[in-house]
């Protein structure tokens, strides 16, 4: 059976070369297939062009901002064209700076950690907890914890309304761009209006949206983005934090270290006496990773050629092919913050009744070698919500243990992207229907918090 099969679909481009299609994976029923990766949210397999622009470079790798070498020199260009790559394909304005992080974990963190005193964020309970967590960690700031809203129009009503009450002082909104649990998108360029119109900030997490949709940081007009390498099919180690410079030069570096400093010198007085760069240095103490930053900026260019009319459209189509898969399931209940037929990226979850969330990715991965994630996907507050569970219920994180049809919080995740063929999306939703018509072919157990088969 093919899912996209109309004459309209005809012209869809092909999937991108990426690196593990043609991995085989043991099944616990006997035989091989090939591994269906159906977990991009999470981390997206390598772009065959990342990799061999890496092993192109690799031979040349060297020391950046501190070699008098040939390679230290062609490494540390490499570097700071990769940062140029990098803002070109955001969209940054003349004066926004690049700074290259681990993730957008740490993108957040290092935003969170050069906060102006007293400064007020606004985060939906809804994001991820790499977007929900860092700040109130950061100093002194407070945070307002909106609820979830159930349209993109109520996500800016309520974003204006905290923000017309709050006191005067710097302010800073974070939002997500698509959510890593329902592929939904928000209403990005509405919030930072919102947010602009009452003196505040924004910053947007655009770890799952970027790697779908072009993200141009002066036409939503946010003040930051943060992404992370690896969802954009470039798996070495490296996130980035863009946007504006005045907060980032005025604070205390994020990491105190070489690479950061201008001066250091012994005080008369037996301290030291430390001159921090005032530049996107500052916040890059240690020595940079060349490879992963010149693997995102090899991503971003391939993106940008591959080009995302036809890449958003090849992913609308098989999302599209998924969604009514999975809607003439009766048994399965895709999760939904703004309603069923809202925009999304390719990323979906669901659960499926009278099946623990944990035993059916579990098998699916197991019986059919297809990779998916289960759990609550580091927004468990969003899993509360959407499984219309009180805030305070423990429910059973990850629930691996509970048995069939037991009460868990947790779901499947399917998420793909631009190396996703079509059949791959065939088999899952083939996969997903044998397993609720005819049940697993095989027992599982826990086993140090995951649902693995047992031993037979
Ligand atoms: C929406 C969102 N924000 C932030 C993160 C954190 O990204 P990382 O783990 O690369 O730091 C993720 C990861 O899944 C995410 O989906």
């Amino acid at each position: 059976m093919t899912v996209i099969s109309t004459a309209a679909d005809a012209d869809l481009c092909a999937p991108l070369p990426v690196l593990g299609s043609d991995v085989r994976v043991p099944l616990v029923t006997g035989g091989e297939v090939t591994y269906a990766a159906l977990d991009y949210a999470a981390s997206a397999p390598a772009l065959q062009r990342v990799w061999d622009d890496v092993a192109a470079y690799v031979p040349y790798y060297g020391s950046v901002h501190r070699g008098a070498g040939y390679l230290s020199q062609l490494s540390t260009d490499l570097f700071e064209q990769s940062r140029a790559v990098v803002a070109d394909f955001l969209g940054c304005r003349a004066d926004d700076e690049v700074v290259f992080t681990r993730s957008t974990t740490d993108s957040l963190n290092l935003l969170a950690a050069v906060l102006p005193a007293g400064t007020q964020v606004f985060v939906f309970e809804t994001e991820h907890h790499a977007a929900l967590l860092p700040w109130e960690r950061a100093g002194d700031a407070s945070v307002t914890y909106l609820s979830a809203p159930r349209t993109p129009e109520q996500a800016v009503a309520s974003l204006d309304v905290a923000l017309h009450g709050a006191p005067k002082g710097p302010k800073l909104v974070c939002v997500t761009g698509a959510s890593n649990v329902t592929g939904e998108l928000w209403p990005v360029r509405e919030l930072a209006a919102a947010a602009h119109r009452h003196g505040a900030r924004i910053v947007l997490d655009a770890a799952q949206l970027a790697p779908h949709r072009p993200v141009d940081i002066a036409a939503l007009d946010v003040d930051w983005v943060a992404f992370s390498g690896h969802k954009l099919y470039a798996p070495f180690g490296t996130g980035v934090l863009a946007g504006r410079a005045d907060w980032l030069r005025e604070a205390e570096p994020y990491l105190a270290g070489g690479g950061a400093t201008r001066t250091v010198a012994r005080t008369a007085a037996g301290g030291i006496d430390v001159q921090w760069h005032t530049t996107v240095a500052r916040h890059e103490a240690g020595s940079p990773n060349v490879i992963g930053a010149y693997a995102v900026a090899s991503a971003c260019k391939a993106l940008r050629e591959a080009g995302f009319d036809g890449l958003v459209a090849r992913e609308q189509a098989l999302l599209s092919a998924l969604r009514a898969g999975l809607a003439a399931i009766p048994q399965v209940r895709v999760l939904s913050l703004f309603g069923e037929d809202s925009a999304r990226v390719g990323v979906l979850s669901f659960t499926v009744a009278g099946w623990n969330s944990s035993h059916f990715a579990a098998a699916l991965s197991a019986e059919y070698g297809i990779g998916v994630r289960d759990g609550l996907f580091c927004a468990h507050p969003l899993l509360r919500v959407l499984a219309g569970a009180a805030q305070d219920d423990p429910g059973e994180c990850g629930a691996p243990d509970a048995a069939p049809g037991e009460a868990s919080l947790n779901a499947i995740r399917v998420s793909f992207g631009a190396g996703t063929p079509e059949e791959h999306i065939d088999r899952f939703l083939s996969a997903v229907r044998t397993l609720i018509r005819d049940g697993a072919a095989w027992s599982y157990r826990a086993e140090n918090g995951r649902c693995v088969p047992a031993p037979q």
